[in-house]
């Protein structure tokens, strides 16, 4: 049996005290103690809100076989009889795991940050690299001071790839983790406004993205999107920060991985790249060009970590949305169907922009309507009214002539539309939901999007809820 981890050399890596009779090891590492499982070892860290030693006897109850705890909270936990391993600080150990986790491993590692398109890419990156070996990639949006530490320890031995995600909201976040996850390959998806709240420009946003290139392994490598604005700047942050290969991917002539050729329907793209001369034609079983670009990026990546990349370009035949993120249901309503593109996941101006794209390349069929249900993106800061009131452009370019609204900031999206378009705007998330259960239609295309805090993913979960799946095959009746 190998254990993710033997007690001892979780111990040793943490700098901990055993307390207890030591299991032998463990094949799982959690901070929550709703979703942990046998054999796992609990982490009791202390969050904004709950601080983990409280639930360590539910992490007990439902099965970890060793809790890591920090010493000042040892006397509180004295009815437990688990083992435990006590350290100074719970995070801080965490942090040392994923040190001694990235020490032993032999995996070539990749990093991805960006205003957007993070987890995205590193799903597409999971879905590529799969072919060419074990891969460990982190769970979800796991890409924060907890998020990334916990990937890091959960990474396998035996790992051949590593993905990582690393986000950030603040300057000097994405340097201290960078440094723990030490990739081979640092991709920036792109710069745009996301987590504005913190920032004055989009240059000092560019500025916190450019921490990446200080973690990067001697020899390694950047891969920069040449289509943004901000890839100069990256470019030489990069050759400041001492990155050996600086590599571009995008549409741009120049980029050494570039997008030949976009070619987009409802439910998939087929794409040319061209890599150092040499052209394929890539099909992609998920729609959008933002995909396109962000699969391009993957496949760069695949190259500069020795993978095969004829493999991941077969694999990306069978790439899935990633929920709440472009995923499509087809729905039965009388005797006939509509269609919900699912983007309830996040929103910010440019993802806002690739999923109203999304929309448009999804013609409605009769008399169907192809309508965009927006709500709030959020974090915008001093530039929440001018970000929220220009998305009419991009409605108005792709012909979208029903706009669905609902929360405080999109009144200024309301009021930017022209008379044309038919708006429809409630200032609550539920009243909206109501709205859209009764007057959807067969034929319709709805695409919903918002940032997740504006709980628009209700919206989709009543649309869900009510109108069951349409099958292909009752077409047939
Ligand atoms: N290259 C891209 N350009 C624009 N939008 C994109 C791009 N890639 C993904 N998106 C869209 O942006 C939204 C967020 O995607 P994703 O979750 O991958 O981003 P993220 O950077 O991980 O976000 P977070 O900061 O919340 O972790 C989704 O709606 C997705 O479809
Ligand atoms: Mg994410």
């Amino acid at each position: 049996m190998t254990y993710l981890w033997t007690s001892q050399a979780m111990a040793d890596a943490m700098g901990g005290r055993p307390f207890g009779q030591m299991p032998e090891g463990v094949n799982g590492i959690s901070i929550d103690s709703r979703s942990i499982g046998p054999e796992e070892a609990f982490f009791a860290i202390k969050g904004e809100r709950v601080d983990g030693h409280d639930f360590a006897s539910l992490a007990v109850a439902n099965g970890a076989s060793l809790l890591v705890v920090s010493e000042a909270k040892l006397p509180a936990l004295g009815r437990l009889t688990v083992p435990m391993i006590v350290v100074d600080d719970v995070l801080q150990a965490l942090e040392r795991l994923g040190v001694a986790a990235r020490a032993r491993s032999r995996a070539r590692i990749v990093a991805v940050t960006g205003s957007v398109g993070k987890t995205t890419t590193k799903e597409m990156l999971r879905t590529v690299l799969e072919p060419s070996g074990k891969v460990h990639a982190a769970v979800a949006s796991f890409n924060n001071h907890w998020g990334v530490p916990l990937t890091l320890a959960r990474m396998p031995e035996d790992t051949d790839y590593g993905v990582f995600e690393i986000g950030m909201n603040h300057p000097n976040e994405i340097r201290p983790l960078v440094k723990l996850v030490r990739p081979h390959v640092a991709i920036i998806t792109t710069i745009a406004a996301a987590h504005l709240g913190n920032f004055n420009s989009l240059e000092e946003i560019a500025a916190a993205k450019a921490e990446i290139f200080e973690g990067v392994e001697p020899g390694g490598h950047a891969l920069l999107n040449r289509d943004n604005a901000f890839y100069d700047f990256l470019d030489k942050a990069a050759q400041a920060a001492g990155v050996d290969n600086i590599h571009a991917f995008g549409q741009h002539a120049k980029a050494e991985f570039r997008l030949a050729e976009y070619d987009g329907s409802a439910e998939s793209s087929t794409i040319w790249t061209s890599f150092g001369g040499e052209t394929r034609e890539v099909f992609i079983s998920a729609p959008g060009k933002h995909i396109a670009e962000n699969a391009v990026a993957a496949l760069g990546a695949v190259k500069l970590l020795g993978a095969d990349v004829d493999a991941a370009v077969q694999a990306l035949g069978g790439l899935a949305a990633v929920k709440g993120r472009g995923q499509r249901h087809k729905l039965k309503i009388g005797r006939g169907n509509f269609t919900l593109i699912d983007e309830s996941y996040n929103a910010n101006p440019a993802s806002m922009r690739a999923a109203i794209a999304l929309l448009a390349q999804t013609p409605a069929k009769g008399e169907g309507r192809q309508i965009a249900v927006l709500g709030d993106m959020l974090e915008m800061g001093a530039f929440s009214e001018k970000v929220h009131a220009e998305l009419a452009s991009p409605l108005l370019a792709a012909g979208v002539s029903h706009v669905w609204l609902a929360g405080p900031e999109m009144r200024a999206l309301r009021d930017a539309l022209p008379d044309s378009v038919h708006v429809e705007y409630r200032e609550k998330t539920e009243d909206l939901a109501k709205f859209a259960l009764t007057k959807v239609k067969a034929n319709d295309v709805l695409m919903v999007k918002s940032s997740l805090g504006t709980g628009f993913g209700k919206i989709v979960a009543a649309l869900l809820d009510k109108y069951p799946a349409f099958h292909e095959t009752e077409r047939l009746n």
